[in-house]
């Protein structure tokens, strides 16, 4: 059915931002929009968004992306989804109002009561069903805040009258004005309460948790058409054909289909996928196995190491302390100096994530003397991603059994060439960076184009990425090896700071 008047749209649901990206049959972009929404921090370690805003942002950059295009929405021959995982609304099956605004994936506020589910030995049966360390982090907690918390909440929910989504969910369900109530099963493969290998909702998870089943949404494939979109969106009824979590579509999209292929993403935080094949590979360093995709009958696994503050440090810099007056000027920032002056940051602002798992661990910047600079302190910001992806990456390689010859990255922050560089040397190994860095929403789009027929196969969609530009080492390992020794020494003393 592929016609050369014809597009697919990836919806990019991020963290900070929502982006409708066109691309044509080449994988090639021909036009995009962004725009950013707002983040709501009611309290210390709690992060928000209006469900609403992001919806209306991500309708209306969909329009946008059209109009610049200058195609009518009637070329688009699929819509793909992509979206920031874990992050939890719940609506009313009735109205569609959400009961309480979205607690994004980053919100801390149900630490305590997963550090009392550890206390209390569910460590293991979690792991067990699914593949996830219990934290915060993921969805399953997050619900039961909010049917605990809103007035009703729970007994309306017990009557079937409120959905559970994550944020694909939400876009469904808006898309289709309500006829839709699904999600796909890399989006429930990080609610806490989906169990992995037998690929249900899990009972005993749901009551440990006292989440009614009337709630869930239905778990879909990662390419298949959910449904189309209602008259009322951009004026066409086009299929919704793909959904995948943002970091499982950048793994499609920077085609790791086979076992042992691996990518990063540096985002709002950092995360390192790895596929395994159609085996949950668990990780004895601290890793989590998850869902890559599903495509017909067949579902991918992958190993997943997730640093929750990634490009949202230089944001920090940047908003929070005023360090930096735009987000590229960290580049030239950190080249302007010899090296990092002694001056680390460890930036723990929600907690640590893989491979620490620490709720209870704070940001620090280490080492700083009469000779800091704001550079300093920018080029901290910089180095410390490249640490953390360092970390995970050391934890993947030991699950592995091997070490790492080639890494793809993606994401905004590879265009920051220092960083790349500072991470090929820490890594000892290639960075590869693709000709087109938005992989999460290629992903997302090569999985609706699959659905739809608009490419055959895999095979035909492997012929379509490139490499746009490799790092490789310059800097010897025993030059890094001092970085890394101050680095966990800085990490060990801002690990616990709550307690
Ligand atoms: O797990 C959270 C992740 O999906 C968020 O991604 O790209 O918004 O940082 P991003």
């Amino acid at each position: 059915m592929k016609q050369d008047n014809q597009f697919l749209m990836a919806l990019d649901q991020g963290t900070t931002s929502s982006r409708a990206i066109i691309f044509n049959q080449k994988g090639q972009i021909v036009s995009s929009a962004q725009k950013d929404f707002e983040q709501i921090f009611p309290q210390s370690g709690w992060v928000e968004h209006d469900p609403e805003e992001i919806w209306t942002s991500q309708a209306s950059v969909a329009t946008e992306a059209i109009t610049r295009a200058k195609i009518s929405a009637h070329q688009i021959a699929g819509i793909g989804i992509t979206n920031q995982r874990e992050t939890t609304i719940v609506w009313d099956r009735n109205t569609g109002e959400p009961v309480f605004n979205a607690i994004v994936w980053q919100d801390r506020r149900t630490s305590a009561f997963c550090n009392t589910l550890k206390e209390n030995g569910h460590s293991d049966m979690v792991r067990d069903k699914t593949g996830l360390i219990i934290d915060a982090y993921f969805s399953g907690t997050k619900i039961k805040w909010i049917l605990d918390n809103v007035d009703g909440a729970r007994e309306r929910a017990r009557k079937g009258e409120l959905c559970f989504g994550t944020v694909d969910s939400w876009l469904v369900w808006k898309m289709t004005a309500g006829r839709s109530h699904i999600t796909d099963i890399t989006n429930a493969s990080r609610t806490m309460i989906f169990n992995i290998h037998e690929r249900k909702w899990d009972a005993e998870l749901l009551d440990l948790l006292d989440i009614p089943r009337e709630i869930l949404p239905t778990v879909k494939s990662s390419s298949e058409v959910y449904g189309t979109t209602s008259g009322d969106l951009l004026s066409a009824r086009i299929p919704i054909a793909g959904i995948a979590g943002d970091q499982q579509a950048a793994l499609f999209g920077q085609l790791c289909t086979e076992p042992g292929m691996a990518k990063t993403t540096y985002g709002t935080g950092c995360f390192l996928v790895m596929n395994t094949g159609d085996k949950p590979v668990k990780s004895n360093n601290q890793l989590l196995t998850t869902v890559a995709w599903q495509i017909g009958e067949k579902v991918n696994y992958a190993l997943e190491g997730s640093v929750f503050i990634g490009g949202a440090a230089i944001q920090w810099l940047r908003d929070g302390i005023s360090i930096l007056k735009d987000a590229k000027d960290s580049e030239n920032m950190a080249k302007s100096l010899e090296d990092n002056g002694g001056v680390y940051f460890v930036p723990a602002l929600t907690g640590l994530g893989a491979p620490y798992w620490d709720q209870d661990a704070r940001g620090a910047f280490f080492g700083i003397t009469r000779g800091t600079s704001r550079a300093h302190l920018s080029r901290a910001g910089l180095e410390a991603i490249a640490y953390q992806v360092y970390d995970v990456l050391k934890a993947m390689e030991k699950d592995a059994g091997e070490e790492t010859i080639e890494m793809r990255v993606d994401g905004g922050a590879t265009a920051n060439d220092f960083l790349m560089q500072f991470q090929s040397d820490l890594n000892q190994c290639e960075i590869k960076r693709p000709a087109i860095i938005e992989t999460t929403a290629l992903g997302a789009a090569y999985l609706a184009g699959l659905a739809i027929g608009f490419w055959k196969d895999v095979e035909e969609i492997r012929e379509l990425w490139k490499a746009d530009e490799s790092f490789k080492p310059k800097k010897d390992k025993k030059q890094m090896e001092k970085n890394l020794k101050y680095w966990h020494k800085a990490v060990n003393r801002s690990l616990n700071w709550l307690n």
